[in-house]
């Protein structure tokens, strides 16, 4: 289990408050990593109770993913306070439901920039602080995750703040690994198939939608949390130093058909 072991390192993790992103935090604490919480605010303590269980370290840093600004000196505050970041987890995220024609401006720019700018952001203070570190035995830096969706494929219904957004992740994913991956960072991403979390209340609520969503999954369930542990600690490992670019697609099957 070496090749999976996330031993001494430190992650920073976005969304770990609930959902896949509590669940994934949770995952790389078991496999040995420290981990840096990011949340809004410090009124949910669960993820950094469980994490402290294991018998790992867990710190939470407030930010306001929405907000640039407080985005933008997130991870200089981190570093500063002497935590060092191998592993960035961008895992948060929001939906907002409406026809296209009728799709507020606001909505559209918290989507992207919750969804996707903030990503970016992140993705290049995390990625530079990285280009600085000592490569480890095996010529690695770090590792960086993002969280795509399958309308980073396909285009979704009344989601299309959404689409753009995730569509972006993947094509950024790539866009950073191709400059990255010779420096011994590897860039993927996840993109979860339908999980049932809170994100997909309406989704689930509407019993048609819900109908017809499930009899298009080949594994005959929609997705929970937990199936994500396996994929991120993966990717977070020395088991895919080889990886690098991909956008790894876990959702029962859909894709496939
Ligand atoms: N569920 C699915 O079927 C599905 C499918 C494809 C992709 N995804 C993607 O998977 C990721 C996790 O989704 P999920 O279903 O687990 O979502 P979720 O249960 O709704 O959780 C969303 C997470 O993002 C955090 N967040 C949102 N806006 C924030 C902000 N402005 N500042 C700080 N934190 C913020 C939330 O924090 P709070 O608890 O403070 O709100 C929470 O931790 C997202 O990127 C989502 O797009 C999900």
């Amino acid at each position: 289990m070496n090749l999976f072991s996330l031993s001494g390192k430190t992650a920073l993790i976005t969304g770990g408050t609930r959902g896949i992103g509590q669940a994934m935090a949770i995952a790389m604490a078991e496999a040995g990593a420290d981990i840096v919480l990011i949340q809004r605010d410090t009124s949910n303590q669960d993820t950094r109770l469980e994490i402290e269980k294991l018998g790992r370290k867990a710190t939470i840093y407030t930010v306001d993913l929405a907000s640039q600004t407080s985005v933008s000196s997130l991870v200089s505050t981190v570093l500063q306070d002497g935590h060092d970041i191998n592993i960035l987890l961008n895992c948060a995220g929001i939906q907002r439901r409406h026809p296209s024609h009728l799709f507020p401006l606001e909505d559209w720019d918290e989507v992207l920039q919750v969804n996707l700018t903030t990503v970016f952001t992140l993705c290049r203070d995390v990625g530079a602080h990285m280009l600085t570190r000592n490569p480890d035995r095996a010529g690695q830096r770090g590792s960086i995750i993002n969280v795509a969706s399958l309308v980073s494929f396909q285009g979704g219904l009344t989601v299309p703040a959404y689409a753009a957004a995730k569509g972006g992740v993947a094509q950024l994913t790539k866009a950073l690994s191709n400059e990255w991956a010779a420096k011994g960072i590897n860039v993927n991403a996840i993109a979860p198939g339908y999980v049932a979390t809170d994100m997909n209340t309406a989704l689930i609520q509407d019993k048609e939608r819900a109908a017809s969503i499930l009899s298009r999954i080949p594994a005959g369930r929609w997705g929970c949390p937990d199936d994500f542990k396996g994929s991120v600690v993966y990717l977070a490992s020395r088991a895919s130093a080889y990886v690098s670019g991909e956008v790894l697609t876990v959702d029962g099957g859909w894709m496939g058909r």
